[in-house]
């Protein structure tokens, strides 16, 4: 019938999710259900997602959470139109525990495999909460992926530029590291930026002079490290306001960035509808404020999907499942699992 259903299932980084979305055609698509089990707590004593670990937790927990999407939905797999996964890029271990479910449940019930890639599942979102409609540019920036994209249908992405190095969230989380707040960094940061003073120390902008939207944050890192060691070598040590105004200063370089290159991204896409942003540092108020405003300057909509829809999900990988299904695409028993796999 023209109404489909599909199970998605993710398993890229660290967390183990399931989902189940459904769509009458030329209708607003519905989330049934949307099951995420993060495995923070497993890798917090590493300082970083530790690959074999999250691998063997997918493993134990994708089953559980199918069952308890489905069990959420109210739907059984006798309702299912598709089962969809994640098949890279990501962690190869983790992408193989989702690909090897998928396969057992296709396996068992005869119902089509349709293999998501993870980035087109983030930039295929704002479809699902916004009905957004073809083109569209799309900032995904989160703690692995930092990329401007021009979306002009489900499987018609072209990249305009990323990081040549650090993502941003990854960039915010080695702030907090190293100014001895918690992980993750993003939010740490982004509350004691609130107290500080964002021009008392001059970090770079990097790459701002160069056309194009490649970012790059590895530098502001340094910068960063350098001014907190010249505070300590003066007076040994940093006062919380010190903290305050490294975090303002450094939140600020990122968001200028960010901004900066938006603006680039919205030149270098005349057609585009709207400026949508997916991905856990798309949370930060400062930097959302600055997108929204380089968009409202452009004439643009300003699309942020609501943060569990941002960082990882599986509601995402059903959404673009069911969007390449809708179009034909089926994958068979051979489907692989790809660590690099670009858009
Ligand atoms: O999308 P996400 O949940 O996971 C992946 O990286 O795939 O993004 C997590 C990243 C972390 O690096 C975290 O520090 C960052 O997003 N983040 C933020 C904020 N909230 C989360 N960065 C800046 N400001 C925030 N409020
Ligand atoms: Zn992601």
């Amino acid at each position: 019938g023209d109404t489909l259903t599909v199970l998605g299932l993710e398993s890229s980084c660290d967390d183990t999710a399931a989902a189940v979305v459904r769509q009458r055609a030329g209708c607003p698509p519905e989330i049934l259900s949307s099951v995420v089990r993060g495995q923070t707590a497993l890798h917090a004593p590493f300082g970083g997602v530790v690959p074999e670990i999250a691998a063997r937790a997918h493993a134990e927990k994708i089953d559980l959470c199918v069952e308890q999407a489905l069990a959420a939905a109210g739907v059984g797999l006798g309702d299912l139109d598709a089962v969809a996964v994640t098949a890279g890029p990501g962690l190869i271990g983790g992408v193989l525990a989702g690909v090897m479910c998928a396969k057992g449940i296709c396996a068992a019930t005869g119902l089509p495999l349709v293999g998501v890639n993870h980035l087109a599942g983030h930039a295929l979102t704002p479809r699902l909460t916004d009905g957004l409609d073809f083109p569209y540019l799309m900032l995904l920036a989160s703690g692995g992926h930092c990329q401007f994209l021009s979306v002009a249908g489900v499987e018609d992405f072209t990249r305009l530029g990323g990081t040549i190095d650090d993502a941003p969230g990854e960039a915010f989380d080695k702030t907090a590291k190293l100014l001895g707040l918690p992980q993750p960094g993003g939010p740490e940061v982004e509350r004691a930026a609130m107290a500080g003073d964002p021009g008392r120390f001059a970090f770079p902008r990097p790459l701002m002079d160069r056309p194009g939207c490649d970012m790059s944050f590895s530098g502001l890192k340094t910068a960063l490290l350098r001014a907190r060691d010249a505070l300590i070598a003066e007076k040994g040590g940093i006062t919380v306001q010190d903290r305050a105004d490294l975090c303002a200063a450094f939140q600020a370089a990122v968001c200028d960035v960010l901004a900066g290159k938006a603006a680039r991204a919205v030149a270098a896409a005349p057609g585009a509808r709207a400026l949508a942003v997916a991905g856990g540092v798309a949370a930060n108020r400062v930097i959302r404020a600055a997108l929204e405003q380089v968009a409202g300057d452009a004439g643009l909509r300003f699309v942020a999907p609501p943060l569990a829809l941002c960082t990882d999900n599986a509601a995402m990988i059903a959404w673009a499942g069911l969007e390449r299904f809708r179009l034909g695409a089926r994958d068979g028993m051979d489907l692989i699992a790809r660590p690099r796999w670009p858009l």
